[in-house]
């Protein structure tokens, strides 16, 4: 009695509905941690179910046997890790998984088999992500400015346990005009005069999106330009003196 078979059928089962012959692809579902999810189970209305049970990679996680005139359903939940998590919802026992962890991503299974005897069992394979929601993404500024030329800034925006398939992009606004570049470094100039624009860092993962305050670009070079030109110079005159200290150093220590 093994998983071939089944899977012979519902390919042909498949292809008898006209879907695409490639039967055997499990459902992609993303859901996010400590949250919960449904595995959507379509069953034939006109078919009677003699139970249903749900695998979680190798391990039978539950059995159900559907409600009967008189009798409820019989719910066996044979996972311990799954036990008072799980729920199985509406007319065609969808199975809804809450407090989700870690572990629990993975490949499930759910096997209904019918009382037809035309078609015993119908077969239906999950494949379940789960992502971290996003924190607020947070910014990292660097800027160079020199003489008369432009001031270059480097915005970097990053998100804390960000975890696998985050985007980033930058958005910044002009002319009520949203230009959006994508990438986590945004690179741009500023000169004296240039029209001042803002930009907002947007993250995304499977299972959410946050974005940055608005960053205006300006006020890191102009706030820094002009009264940091003193200081700059004084800095100046002391690297040249240490570089004079280090070579007198190095020719006594020579000779
Ligand atoms: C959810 O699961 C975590 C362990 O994975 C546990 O510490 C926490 O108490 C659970 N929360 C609820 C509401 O059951
Ligand atoms: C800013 O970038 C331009 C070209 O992208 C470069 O020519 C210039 O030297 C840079 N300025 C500074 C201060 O690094
Ligand atoms: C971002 O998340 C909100 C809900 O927080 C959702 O309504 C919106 O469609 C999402 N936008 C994108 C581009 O994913």
């Amino acid at each position: 009695m093994g998983a071939l078979p089944w899977l012979l059928l519902l390919s042909l089962l498949r292809e008898a509905k006209g879907g695409s012959g490639d039967g055997a692809d499990p459902e992609e579902v993303v859901a996010a941690l400590q949250e919960s999810i449904s595995l959507p189970l379509e069953i034939p209305s006109d078919e009677e179910v003699e139970d249903i049970i749900i695998w979680s990679s190798h391990f039978r996680l539950a059995t159900v046997v559907p409600a009967k005139e008189g009798h409820l359903a019989a719910i066996t939940v044979t996972d311990p890790r799954y036990e008072g998590r799980v729920s199985f919802l509406g007319p065609s026992y969808s199975l809804h998984i809450s407090n989700l962890s870690w572990e629990d991503s993975g490949t499930y299974q759910a096997q209904v088999n019918l009382r037809s005897s035309r078609i015993p069992s119908i077969v239906q394979q999950y494949n379940l992500r789960i992502y971290r929601r996003l924190s607020e993404p947070s910014i990292a500024v660097s800027f160079e400015t020199s003489g008369d030329g432009p001031c270059n800034v480097s915005l970097t925006c990053s998100v804390a346990q960000a975890g696998l398939d985050v985007t980033y992009s930058w958005l910044s606004r002009e002319n009520a005009v949203d230009t959006a570049h994508e990438g986590s470094v945004l690179s741009t100039s500023w000169r004296p005069g240039d029209k001042a624009l803002s930009y907002t860092c947007r993250a995304s993962n499977p299972v959410s999106n946050r974005s940055s305050s608005l960053i205006p670009a300006r006020p890191f070079c102009t706030d820094l330009r002009y009264p940091s030109d003193k200081a700059s110079a004084s800095f100046c005159l002391l690297t040249k003196a240490l570089l004079l200290l280090l070579l007198l150093v190095t020719l006594a220590v020579g000779l």
